[in-house]
């Protein structure tokens, strides 16, 4: 595993984004490592853990849906990679893989994971999904993994990314208050002190709408756009097409 720290921070929003990354490397890399570790893992969950386990499945076989069949050749960044799962379904389908997560504990597990026949199809990263030196990508995935930024913040991370990528970017979002209320919950369900960072409502086509006027995503089109809803998880993807 790789460990990836050179991202430039210039003004007031990008230290506003650094210090909460930093409380979403404590939280994804100390405080809730082993629930996230289970939750991700075929172990026995509870009713409610299972309920979000479903919703996170459906989640990810919907952005690997909006990916071509054959990803052969293909660059495809897993922005945010956690345990690695959408990035081993990525390399399966022949893309080279790029994975990248603030927790190095859960790359490094992601990395344990793999099954035996795909190692060497993806490399594992920790460090900032924003990294220049990641390189330039066909694909970006950003599954949950925008959620806890403020969503000025997460329109620039996204905008950054656009500009290194060549023809999509999926990633999903917390849909607004009572959805939004159900994902805190997520958080609730661990220990009172494992709470998860606060995730940020956002509008789905508010933030389209965003997004369509930063320079970086000029003659990209909002393409594809689905709510997943289960138990707690209740999730929308969005996937933004280059010209
Ligand atoms: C809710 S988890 C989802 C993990 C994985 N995408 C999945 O769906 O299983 C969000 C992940 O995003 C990672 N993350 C958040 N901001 C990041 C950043 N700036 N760079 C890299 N990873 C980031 C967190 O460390 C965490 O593991």
């Amino acid at each position: 595993m790789n460990q990836s720290n050179s991202v430039a921070l210039n003004d007031s929003s990008d230290m506003r984004y650094q210090a909460r990354r930093g409380e979403i490397e404590t939280y994804f890399d100390r405080t809730a490592v082993d629930a996230w570790a289970r939750l991700t893992s075929t172990a026995p969950v509870g009713r409610v853990r299972a309920t979000v386990r479903a919703g996170r499945d459906t989640m990810r076989a919907t952005l690997l849906s909006w990916l071509p069949e054959d990803l052969s050749g293909l660059r495809v960044l897993d922005a945010g990679c956690g345990t690695g799962a959408l990035a081993v379904e990525a390399a399966r389908r022949g893309a080279h893989v790029v994975a990248i997560d603030l927790s190095p504990t859960l790359v490094n597990l992601a990395a344990e994971r793999m099954p035996e026949d795909l190692k060497g199809r993806v490399d594992w990263h920790s460090g900032d999904m924003l990294d220049v030196k990641l390189g330039e990508f066909d694909h970006v995935v950003c599954m949950d993994s925008v959620i806890h930024y403020q969503t000025a913040d997460a329109v620039k991370a996204l905008a950054t990314l656009a500009e290194r990528t060549s023809r999509s970017i999926a990633f999903t979002i917390a849909p607004g208050n009572v959805a939004l209320n159900a994902m805190l919950k997520i958080g609730q369900l661990f220990p009172r002190g494992d709470r998860s960072p606060s995730i940020v409502p956002t509008s789905p086509v508010e933030l389209g709408r965003k997004l369509m006027a930063c320079e970086s995503f000029s003659g990209w089109n909002v393409e594809r756009s689905q709510r997943v809803s289960s138990g707690f998880y209740k999730s929308h993807a969005l996937e933004l097409v280059a010209p």
